[in-house]
């Protein structure tokens, strides 16, 4: 492992220079007297012994904690500051719905960014296997903080974010999307439609995906008559059910902190099986690249250099962080192309151009994950005591910026329910001019330091796949918008009523 401090403090001050957005930023972010105090921040109120559980079981105004209007819920009742106290071991929370307030804490805590999120995994990937007689160091970017997140994302930061080594994948990642494309004529039923499991083969394809990133080989996860029971498709029913059990465990009240439950006990289970399974595909991986013959060195090779145990956590970060992302992004993507024929015929128009740059494709994208965003917001614990609109936020609070909330105000984006990718390209003047906007209403890939490792992999997988998509379907969508549930990520459920025509 590269233990250089020098190198990783100089990598990290690069990476933040190229994230950090200049943002005039209020400098009374730590000035903390004549406050409010913390219990006067708006909030559902608060029970002797139960506190605010209430509110968040059976037939409470919150009982529904996987609906993906939740939050909004929240800041239409108690407006742009929420306050929900600690329970069961579960730390403080805080729903900031307000830019200013947003950037004050992302910006102040981008040195060593603390991102609440994934304890249970946390815990296993620390504890749990250290009860077991295995001591690790890093653990992987999801689950460390500190000076040990630092050295690692340090090292890994010029491998996975570097132009030319994504550049590499664009081949086989066209070649992932047009095998997936051929399966999906194939899966069509007589009204060209794929009901069944219509988000299992989407998560099918970011898994062939990211696996020539992380492990550097085809998986051939499409192939027809892979059993039910094959590594390929456990992988992707682990990482599917690992975000619904970190959904449990993580972000509802839960008592596995205080003694083991029996869904903690599951969740080990799942995550073990998730760490053989990586080790599993790397193994095949590292066989491939025995036989490789071109020069250019990739992501898994790369990491290879530095040591066995980085490319092993990696690997598994990114089969972890890279799949049920992506899918639902292009889920999302479809339906409103879908339901927005006009805004498909300008993209298949810019696709048939065949011109090498295609800044619509970006957009239509990027709006997409301003309307139905995979990750709602983001997330900071707080490392020192705030003054937030006038209350103050004491440390250890786990703060969850609303982007989602946020991106659909019309205060913030005119016209802020509707789908438009022009705003995207819309120029300085014009009312839809995405730049008029606070930068910190949006935000699909977090931010500074610790924004999303994989995201120009990820904006390459999809511009491919959803280029290809357009190429050869007239995607239509008739009934009803699709229920979105929160599960961690926001999921798109069924019934999924896609119709697939070919394009003449
Ligand atoms: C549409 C696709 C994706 C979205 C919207 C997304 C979004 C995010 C967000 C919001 C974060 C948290 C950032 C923060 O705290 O500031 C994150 C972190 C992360 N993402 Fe992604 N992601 C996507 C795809 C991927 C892919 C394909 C990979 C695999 C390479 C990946 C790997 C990671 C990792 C490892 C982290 C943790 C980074 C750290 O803490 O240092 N993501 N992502």
């Amino acid at each position: 492992m590269q233990t250089s401090k020098f190198k990783s403090l100089f990598n990290l001050a690069v990476i933040n220079k190229e994230c950090i957005r200049t943002v005039a930023v209020a400098s009374t972010a730590t000035k903390t007297e004549n406050l409010k105090p913390w219990k006067e921040i708006p909030g559902p109120n608060s029970l002797p012994i139960i506190g605010q559980l209430h509110h968040f079981t059976f037939g409470g105004t919150f009982a529904n904690t996987e609906d993906a209007e939740l939050v909004t819920k929240l800041i239409n009742l108690y407006g742009p500051i929420v306050r929900i106290d600690s329970i069961f071991g579960k730390p403080p929370l805080l729903f900031l719905s307000d830019p200013e307030s947003t950037a004050v804490v992302l910006r102040s805590e981008n040195w060593f960014p603390v991102r609440p999120g994934f304890p249970s995994l946390e815990y296993y990937r620390k504890d749990y296997k250290k009860s077991k007689g295995i001591n690790v160091h890093a653990t992987g970017l999801i689950s460390d903080h500190g000076e040990v997140w630092k050295e690692f994302r340090s090292t890994v930061n010029p491998v996975m974010l570097q132009p030319k080594t994504i550049k590499l994948y664009t081949t086989v990642l066209d070649e992932v999307a047009q095998d997936m494309i051929v399966r999906m004529r194939a899966n069509r039923d007589e009204n060209n439609m794929i009901t069944k499991d219509f988000d299992k083969e989407m998560n099918l394809w970011a898994l062939e995906s990211i696996a020539t990133v992380a492990l550097g080989c085809r998986l051939n996860c499409f192939e027809r008559n892979l059993p039910a029971d094959s590594p390929e498709w456990q992988l992707i029913q682990c990482v599917h059910d690992l975000f619904i059990i970190a959904n449990e465990m993580d972000f509802k009240p839960n008592l596995w902190r205080l003694f083991p439950t029996p869904l903690f006990k599951k969740a080990m289970k799942l995550y073990e099986h998730h760490e053989n399974l990586t080790k599993y595909f790397l193994k095949k991986g590292k066989e491939n690249l025995k036989n490789k013959t071109d020069t250019e060195k990739g992501v898994l090779e790369k990491l290879l250099e530095i040591n066995e145990e980085a490319a092993h956590i990696m690997a598994s970060d990114m089969l972890f962080a890279g799949v049920d992302t992506a899918a639902n992004t292009v889920t999302a993507t479809l339906y409103l192309l879908a339901k927005n024929p006009e805004k498909q015929a300008k993209l298949r128009e810019e696709i048939m151009s065949n011109s090498e740059r295609r800044p619509y494709l970006r957009a239509c994208i990027k709006e997409s994950l301003r309307v139905m965003p995979v990750v709602s917001g983001n997330a900071r614990k707080t490392t020192k005591t705030y003054n937030i609109l006038g209350y103050e936020v004491p440390k250890d609070v786990d703060v969850v910026f609303a982007h989602r909330e946020m991106s659909l105000m019309d205060k913030h984006y005119p016209r802020a329910n509707e789908y438009i990718p022009e705003r995207w390209l819309a120029k300085k003047g014009d009312p839809l001019y995405y730049g008029d906007t606070h930068p910190f209403v949006y935000g699909p890939f977090g931010f500074g330091a610790r924004s999303c490792i994989g995201r120009r992999i990820a904006e390459l997988e999809m511009d491919t796949f959803v280029a290809r998509l357009i190429e050869n379907f007239q995607v239509e969508w008739f009934g009803p918008p699709p229920k979105t549930v929160q599960q961690a990520l926001n999921y798109i459920k069924g019934p999924y009523n896609f119709v697939f025509k070919d394009i003449k």
